[in-house]
């Protein structure tokens, strides 16, 4: 296993390009299950998740093939329909497949992806909103066991305890895609996620209006052809690289910054005193340059997760890092995981003062984080104690980096290009790891990645 040594108090300075979104690319990726037609993803990032996804394809009858940034999915045999325990536990994202094997397939059998690190992960949602479209659902062995005739349109209610549900939206969506006639998605996911999927599908040959609004209308088509499709940028990694800026009173250029997908981050940026500029103010907010800096005594704040266009939960630990250092009091409320704290006690441990309460923090500044031992528990909780460790004062170890590989390219890369001090070494030896090794695994080799990530594909936990 790998973990990251950083030596902290370096001042971030340079231009990085956002990678394509994670959380974009995976349900993008399913809906190849919706078409024989060849399908060309562009600006994916090569990340343990995504590969993990792509064996699974491939396991359904979906050629895969990975090059550089682009994957191109071509399903040659739609006879399986069984998405097993050993590749789904994995990654708890394998969900996303259900959808769309079932409308084209009639059948499909996905093992239960159980809860995560940081809380149960119900799929309840997804099951209502297929079983709404017609399909009959059996829950037996540990599997969903879902089958149906062609799925028929209906108005369906998505909404749930916590909000609505982001790939409960996707899998619905694409489903409906093939239904017979009108669907209608009720209390939708907002996500820009889904947006970049319905216009995917649409290129494809989809009839979705609304996608971005919480009511979805899907008007059903007979089939779906191929199509090429750019990812949409990374919200979560934009938001984390500029919180790295603002934590080390750094000064940065983040191209393909999703701007407009990330307005309540920046709001709250704002408040607390880092500036956050587009480069060109009259740029495509989907995708511009901004420049990040900050040199002054952060404020305080309040925060809450909420669905979007509220601020995302998968900032929330990055942000609790940032609000560590603020000169004051900051509150904390999470509504999307109730449980998604695992940071706060190796926060505690770098010196930062946070007092929780059930699915509330209150933070209390202090001056200056200090280096330790930390070990990372789920993908966000990583990056949050990754950032802490450039702020903090002498040397922070953190462990168990595989699951910053599932969602981030390259993370120590990356910074060290802005001017941190990070590198990569072996857990058990402490000697720097190589960056690449040619035994990965078997359905993705050829595709030019690196041994580290295969290694996160096989050890990840399912926490996104
Ligand atoms: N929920 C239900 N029933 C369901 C589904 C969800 O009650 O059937 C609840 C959940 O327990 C949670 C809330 O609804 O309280 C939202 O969950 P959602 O279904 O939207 O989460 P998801 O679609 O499984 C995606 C991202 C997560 C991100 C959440 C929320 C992917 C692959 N994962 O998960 O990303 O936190 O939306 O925005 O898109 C991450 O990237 O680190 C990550 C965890």
């Amino acid at each position: 296993m790998d973990q990251f040594r950083i030596q902290g108090g370096r001042r971030l300075n340079g231009r990085v390009t956002v990678e394509g979104a994670k959380n974009a690319a995976l349900p993008l990726m399913a809906a190849s299950l919706l078409t024989t037609g060849r399908m060309r993803l562009t600006n994916v990032g090569p990340l343990a998740d995504i590969r993990n996804l792509g064996t699974l394809l491939e396991r359904l009858g979906v050629a895969v093939h990975f090059d550089d940034d682009t994957i191109t999915l071509n399903t040659s045999d739609e006879s399986c329909t069984h998405a097993p325990y050993e590749v789904v536990k994995t990654m708890r994202a394998s969900i996303c497949v259900l959808g769309p094997m079932l409308a084209r397939r009639r059948r499909a059998v996905v093992s239960m992806p159980g809860g995560c690190a940081f809380g149960t992960r119900p799929i309840d949602l997804h099951l209502k909103g297929l079983a709404k479209l017609g399909a009959r659902i059996e829950l037996d062995g540990g599997n969903v066991i879902a089958s149906c005739d062609r799925l028929k349109g209906a108005t369906i209610f998505l909404g749930g305890p916590n909000g609505s549900t982001v790939l409960g939206t996707a899998n619905v969506m694409s489903a409906a895609t093939l239904a017979e006639g009108r669907t209608v998605i009720e209390a939708a996911a907002c996500e820009p996620e889904i947006v970049d999927l319905a216009n995917m599908l649409n290129r494809m040959g989809a009839r979705i209006r609304g996608a971005g609004t919480p009511r979805i209308v899907i008007d059903g088509v007979e089939a779906l052809g191929g199509c090429e499709h750019r990812v949409m940028p990374d919200r979560i990694v934009a938001g984390t690289y500029a919180i790295a800026a603002a934590m080390t009173n750094g000064d940065i250029v983040l191209d393909d910054f999703p701007y407009d997908s990330l307005l309540a981050a920046v709001d709250h940026l704002a408040e607390v005193g880092v500036h956050v500029q587009k480069v060109d103010p009259n740029a495509d907010e989907s995708r511009c340059s901004v420049r990040v800096s900050c040199n002054r005594v952060l404020r305080p704040s309040i925060i809450t997760t909420q669905p979007h266009p509220g601020f995302p939960t998968d900032l929330q630990a990055q942000f609790m890092a940032l609000l560590a250092l603020a000169d004051g009091n900051s509150i904390v409320t999470e509504k999307i995981y109730t449980e998604r704290f695992l940071h706060v006690a190796e926060l505690s441990r770098m010196g930062a003062q946070i007092y929780r309460q059930g699915s509330t923090a209150v933070i209390s500044g202090v001056r200056q984080l200090r280096g330790a031992p930390v070990m990372a528990s789920d993908l966000r909780a990583s990056a949050c104690l990754v950032l802490a460790g450039l702020a903090a004062e002498g040397e922070t170890v953190v462990s168990r980096v595989y699951h910053l590989d599932r969602g981030y390219s390259s993370m120590e890369r990356v910074l060290k290009a802005l001017g941190a001090s990070i590198e990569r070494v072996r857990e058990s030896k402490a000697e720097p790891a190589e960056d690449a090794v040619p035994a990965i695994l078997p359905s993705i080799r050829g595709a030019g990645l690196t041994a580290r990530a295969a290694q996160g594909a096989v050890t990840s936990t399912p926490d996104a």
